[in-house]
């Protein structure tokens, strides 16, 4: 094994020898005749091994192998001297020296063998030096790379949970826009939830109208402006109506076009960036476009042009529906007016009495605060309320004078006949109940089941209390309309024992409000002396 071999002596005549002996071993050897000299070329070149004298000039061995040590800690250093003293050696082996060879040397392959054993213990030196040095990086990378790992895993839960939050949004939407029959409660309810999810977004959904040539605002949600937004634009023009003919989604990452000044300036003034345009269709029928637009910069990613397209497909859907179904309602509501008018005109001389009770209960009914779905229920009981009397003969109904007994038993089985026709309709049943009991009694005795007080269904009282409002103020075969003052009176007489008390002082504040259309035109209350 050969090496760098630095050997130290001020006796030039050892150095000469130890030099010619290693060289022949085939070591690579340089001297220095002092500490110092040799202190210099270790500063300067590495050595494996140097050999050296204790005691020198300038610089002593034992402070040379402090100085290399500082330079070169793993040199290793052999001392040699022929005058070794405990303290020098114990000194030596503190300083970390690795071997002693006294002079004169006894054996020249002794030093041979030290030198070789110095050679060795400088080589696992340097390789523990290098595994630790491969540990050191291995270590640092493993922790360089676990910092990234962890902000990927980071990365990836936020992405995660991004998604989470979209696809619930999603589904959140088709929920509950699935029961919203409502348009504009519909767009409303979208809108907001897209600006839930998307900070810094706003949106506009335009409407197809009837005649196919405009677009319609019907929902604006988020702008600070959005009063100043067109009411409608025209179906030909501009990126809106373009995006809707064309049924193609629009991106505009970097500003938006809008050749409709209006637009253009309300927009810019909003700091809007970008926007999506997506047309609403639902399989060939044009519906409309949404059109979401993103402040301060906002940049659009694919993940927000799939929600919104997914958005705006199932609000075509219940675009559709919702006129589908309002389409429905007004067919519903049209045969019920039939039904009502058929019912009417049985009864000659009180012609309009379904309408006009109908109209008296909402107005109760409204006064009470009922929501929509309770109104329509009073609007249709109040319309057939009377439909058992077309099971009536024309002779009872219309007879002129009083009825007997038995005539005003036919008379009292319309309620029942009513129920019995109007529970043949399935979804009106409720309305069937309202109707059957539209003349019970307060107090009790009326028919047909002799209720009392608030046994009797409350949309019943409401409509009792209208019926015989309009029966005493309109002309009947048998009798001209009563003056309002009177009417009055006989409301108030049977106030608790026929109509319910308080559903009936709510309608005789209307009445006195003057907010109560009359059947007959009658002088104002307070020239009758109410
Ligand atoms: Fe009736
Ligand atoms: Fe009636």
């Amino acid at each position: 094994m050969n090496g760098k071999v630095l050997i130290v002596d001020d006796e030039a005549g050892i150095r000469d020898v130890l030099k010619t002996y290693m060289e022949y071993e085939g070591y690579n050897v340089s001297t220095a005749a002092d500490g110092l000299e040799a202190y210099e070329k270790a500063s300067s070149e590495t050595y494996d091994v140097i050999l050296s004298d204790i005691q020198m000039p300038q610089m002593d061995g034992l402070t040379l192998v402090e100085k290399v040590h500082s330079v070169q800690p793993d040199t290793v250093i052999i001392l040699m001297t022929g005058y070794a003293s405990v303290n020098t050696a114990v000194e030596a082996i503190q300083k970390d020296v690795f071997d002693y060879i006294m002079k004169p040397f006894q054996n020249m392959y002794s030093v041979v063998q030290t030198i070789e054993r110095g050679i060795e213990r400088k080589r696992l030196f340097q390789e523990r030096r290098t595994l630790i040095d491969d540990l050191r990086r291995t270590n640092d990378e493993l922790t360089y790379n676990r910092g990234l790992l962890t902000k990927r895993v980071q990365e990836i839960d936020t992405e995660l949970a991004r998604r989470i939050e979209r696809m619930s949004t999603l589904y959140d939407i088709s929920q509950s826009i699935s029961s919203v029959t409502d348009i504009e409660k519909l767009m409303s309810l979208i809108m907001d939830r897209i600006a839930g999810i998307i900070k810094d977004s706003v949106g506009v959904f335009w409407l197809v109208d009837s005649e196919r040539t405009r677009l319609c605002k019907v929902v604006s949600i988020g702008l600070k402006g959005q009063d100043r937004l067109p009411g409608s634009i025209d179906i030909h023009e501009g990126e809106v109506g373009e995006t809707l003919r064309e049924g193609r989604t629009r991106v505009f990452k970097q500003g938006v076009q809008f050749s409709d000044a209006r637009l253009l300036k309300l927009y810019e003034q909003e700091h809007i960036s970008s926007m999506i345009m997506v047309p609403l269709q639902y399989e060939t029928q044009l519906l409309g476009v949404l059109n979401i637009l993103f402040r301060n910069g906002y940049e659009i990613t694919d993940d927000d042009i799939s929600m919104i397209k997914a958005v705006a497909d199932q609000a075509s859907v219940s675009i559709k529906n919702a006129e589908l179904f309002a389409a429905q309602q007004r067919m519903f509501r049209e045969t019920i007016e039939a039904l009502a008018t058929a019912i009417d005109s049985r009864d000659h001389y009180t012609s309009g009495h379904s309408f006009m009770v109908t109209e008296y209960s909402l107005a109760i009914a409204r006064e009470l605060d009922f929501d929509e779905e309770r109104l329509e229920l009073i609007r249709v009981a109040g319309l057939l309320h009377d439909i058992g009397k077309i099971g009536i003969s024309d002779n009872i109904l219309n007879k002129p004078g009083r009825l007997t007994d038995e005539e005003m038993e036919v008379i009292k089985s319309h309620p029942v006949l009513g129920r019995t026709i109007i529970e043949s309709i399935g979804s009106l049943k409720q309305v069937a109940n309202i109707v059957y009991h539209h003349h019970e009694h307060y107090g009790g005795g009326g028919y047909p089941e002799g209720l009392t007080g608030e046994d009797i269904p409350f949309e019943s009282r409401i409509l009792q209390v209208a019926d015989i409002f309009h029966a005493l103020t309109s002309d009947r075969i048998y009798r001209k309309a009563m003056p309002l003052n009177k009417a009055i009176s006989i409301l108030k007489e049977g106030q608790g024992t026929v109509t319910d008390p308080e559903l009936t002082q709510l309608f005789l504040d209307l009445v006195e409000k003057g907010d109560i259309p009359l059947a007959v035109e009658q002088a104002p209350l307070v020239e009758q002396g109410i």
